[in-house]
């Protein structure tokens, strides 16, 4: 019979003050801790999970991959993870242990059987890799129950506060950049402005550094202000007196629509413009991690393990200046990772 009380010191009802511990005082005894990924996918999931297996290993824990994220976890989808189950997937991109964006888990009930299923299967800890969605998760969870979660985080958008990298960023970005270089080739062939969408949610990152790299002539982000006016600039002076071809690259996130919004409105209004889109999808999210995202991946998953032995507890791991920082979760999922306005500029002063 499970004792869940015992592991609900703070009683089962959701505290109105958040008080969530990052340090615990008396000394956990770790046996066997959890992995798994959550949310959308990004390259580099896999190595993070290799990392944190192995670290766990060498360290004399038995590590445990919950399958299909928090629904795997209610569900009970448990595999025990060895050093050679791990062995070859540093280059492959997706996740083994699959995903999921979990319903459930947003319930108090759906925590709840999650936390016996922990328990029933003798978890100590656990180490989520994932975006601000598995990290909420987290914190909600926290907040409930004392069984310690740590962070690792893993999405293309690299939209987390307090860490200056997310896992995957770097291959999507790349991914970007070669497809846009594709269609350059043929906007240039015949003259066309393409309208390309990039993926981020509500983030402009991978928008505009992809934008920069590929020398796009607008880049249009949520974060920006004047992007009406830039796009404006650009179709009656930079286009129509200069130009034979152009790339407007818009975050899927942005104000003003998505890209095919935004070419029907310019289409209508320049009847005379040549205009095509792209929309580049899911595509940005497979593929093999760059060395980046594989050495990102590889730092995160060591210092997950060595956070949680350190009896750490709801936090995120970190880069700063590529040195691993503990963020905790409450601050990683309030705020909003912010944008680096000397690029904006950059942008610009290089191809507007
Ligand atoms: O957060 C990663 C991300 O790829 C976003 O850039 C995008 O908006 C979203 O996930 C798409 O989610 P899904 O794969 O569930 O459609």
């Amino acid at each position: 019979m499970l004792n869940l009380q015992q592991y609900n010191s703070k009683g089962n009802t959701m505290p109105q003050k958040h008080a969530t511990v990052h340090h615990s005082e008396k000394p956990r005894k770790l046996k066997k801790i959890g992995v798994f990924t959550s949310g959308g996918d990004s390259p580099g999931m896999n190595a993070a999970i290799r990392a944190v297996t192995r670290t766990a290993i060498t360290n004399g824990l038995q590590v445990i991959g919950i399958v299909g994220g928090y629904e795997g976890m209610i569900q009970g989808d448990f595999r025990e993870l060895s050093w050679l189950d791990v062995s070859g997937i540093l280059q492959t991109g997706g996740t083994i242990l699959k995903t999921a964006r979990s319903q459930e888990f947003r319930t108090k009930e759906g925590r709840k059987k999650a936390c016996e299923s922990l328990l029933k299967e003798e978890i100590d800890a656990v180490v989520v890799i994932g975006g601000d969605g598995s990290f909420t998760g987290a914190l909600a969870f926290s907040e409930e129950y004392d069984i310690p979660f740590v962070g690792i985080p893993g999405t293309i958008d690299n939209d987390i506060f307090g860490t200056e990298y997310t896992i995957g960023y770097d291959s999507a970005l790349n991914t970007v950049v070669q497809a846009v270089d594709k269609i350059k080739d043929t906007a240039v062939s015949h003259g066309r402005i393409f309208f390309i969408e990039v993926m981020g949610r509500e983030a402009g990152l991978l928008a505009l550094n992809s934008g920069i790299a590929v020398g796009a002539e607008v880049i249009l982000i949520p974060e920006s202000t004047n992007d009406q006016k830039v796009f404006e600039h650009f179709i009656s002076k930079g286009y129509k007196r200069k130009k034979t071809s152009g790339i407007v690259i818009i975050a899927e996130g942005d104000e003003m629509g998505g890209a095919l919004k935004i070419a029907e409105k310019a289409e209508k209004e320049n009847p005379d413009l040549d205009i095509r889109v792209s929309i580049l999808g899911h595509m940005q999210r497979g593929g093999s991690p760059t060395a980046k995202d594989r050495i990102a991946a590889s730092k995160m998953g060591v210092a997950a393990v060595e956070a949680l032995i350190d009896n750490r507890q709801n936090i995120m791991i970190g880069l700063k200046h590529e040195q691993v920082v503990h963020v905790p979760f409450s601050e990683a999922v309030k705020l909003n990772h912010a944008i680096d306005e000397n690029l904006i500029k950059i942008q610009h002063i290089l191809n507007s």
